[in-house]
């Protein structure tokens, strides 16, 4: 154990949980458990907590926000509790004009698409966004021990959302600009890496203990594309958050031919989807980095046993690395059963204590 001073406004507990200890790659009394979009629509409490509020406001409520991130922690035991917000919530708080539309995602009135737009996306100072200080500050005495995540969306999916105005499946107008102008696409994934930084800067700083960039559409381009025209944006989000010791987690859905690109960003943690098994993406990572994953969200509709037998899988596959966080290999869906998520975590836990 540490002393408080070692470990600066974080709890010695905080900073001895499995969840950081297995980012660090140290050894762990359990495999550290938790679930992206795990405080969300499968849980009956967030759907009575939200009603007749509007996702974008909720996330301006720092009581609101501070019961919906405890909610997974209390029924499920995750080893973690992650910051309940949106990847567009900086966009908004530097007045871009967005919502996000039930059942469709965030929605942008006046796409980005041009060097005069580029001006509408000015620097984020703590004082945009005062809610979020004051959440993690009372998530952070609420929590003890359990750790609290930050996060962001990384500079090219935030970039997709406002390049097409919307969700996207195909990045037509994305990759039109960074094929086809790329010094204006290095200009606007520069502006958003530091609006990014800045964002979790004042996560950290408000006594977050780790963040995760989710870049959640960036599979969709090739290795070289990602390498030449996305990677120094990212490398700049992680070089922003390096100086405070807190884990970087890194994400992307469809990332296996980037998996080795993602750590090479500045990750400590790369999050893996369920299409790589994880012996086979710590090949792709290389040493010295944390793997996160890697359950098909969808096998959660499963029965119990071909649920614990792919979390079998995964931990049998997780065996030989120095740091495992288990996770799914994206979001819960919303239909999941809340049940079968406790039931996991419980397992995992069973299964892996020492
Ligand atoms: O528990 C957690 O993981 C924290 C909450 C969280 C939300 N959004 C809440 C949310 C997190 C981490 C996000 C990040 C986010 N938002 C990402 C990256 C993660 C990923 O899934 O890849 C992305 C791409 C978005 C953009 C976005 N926001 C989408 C695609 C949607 C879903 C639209 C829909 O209604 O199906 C949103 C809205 C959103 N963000 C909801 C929640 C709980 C649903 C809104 C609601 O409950 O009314």
């Amino acid at each position: 154990s540490v002393n408080d001073e070692a470990v600066g406004h974080q709890t010695a507990a905080t900073y001895d949980s499995a969840f950081l200890k297995a980012c660090r790659r140290e050894p762990v009394p359990h495999t550290p458990v938790w679930f992206m979009r795990q405080a969300g629509r499968s849980l009956p409490e967030y759907r009575k907590a939200r009603a007749g509020t509007a996702m974008l406001e909720s996330c301006m409520m720092p009581e609101l926000v501070t019961e919906i991130t405890l909610q997974p922690v209390r029924r499920h035991r995750v080893d973690a509790a992650i910051y309940f917000s949106d990847i567009v919530v900086p966009l908004k708080a530097i007045g871009i004009d967005l919502d996000i539309k039930p059942g469709v995602g965030p929605v942008v009135e006046q796409p980005i698409r041009s060097r005069a737009d580029l001006a509408r996306l000015r620097d984020l100072t703590p004082e945009d966004v005062p809610y979020v200080t004051e959440a993690i500050g009372m998530l952070t005495r609420e929590l003890g021990g359990t750790p609290l995540i930050g996060f962001a969306g990384a500079p090219f999916t935030l970039a997709s959302y406002l390049v097409e105005g919307g969700p996207s499946r195909n990045h037509e107008h994305t990759k039109a600009m960074m094929y086809g102008d790329p010094q204006l696409w290095a200009d606007l994934v520069d502006r958003l890496a530091e609006i990014t930084g800045a964002f979790l800067k004042v996560q950290i700083e408000a006594g977050a203990s780790a963040v995760q960039l989710f870049d959640s559409w960036v599979g969709a381009l090739a290795p070289a594309d990602y390498r030449r025209s996305v990677m120094p944006a990212s490398r700049k989000v992680f070089d922003a958050v390096a100086g405070y010791g807190v884990p970087r987690i890194h994400f992307g859905v469809g990332t296996g031919e980037l998996l080795g690109l993602l750590g090479e960003a500045g990750a400590d943690v790369v999050g893996v989807d369920w299409r790589v098994p994880l012996d086979e993406a710590a090949r792709r990572v290389g040493p010295g980095k944390a793997l996160q994953g890697n359950i098909d969200p969808a096998v959660l509709f499963a029965t119990r046993e071909a649920i614990e037998a792919k979390a079998d899988d995964v931990l049998a596959a997780a065996a030989g690395l120095e740091g495992h966080i288990f996770n799914l290999g994206h979001g819960v869906l919303p239909t999941t059963d809340p049940d079968a998520l406790t039931r996991l975590v419980e397992y995992v836990h069973t299964r892996t204590a020492s």
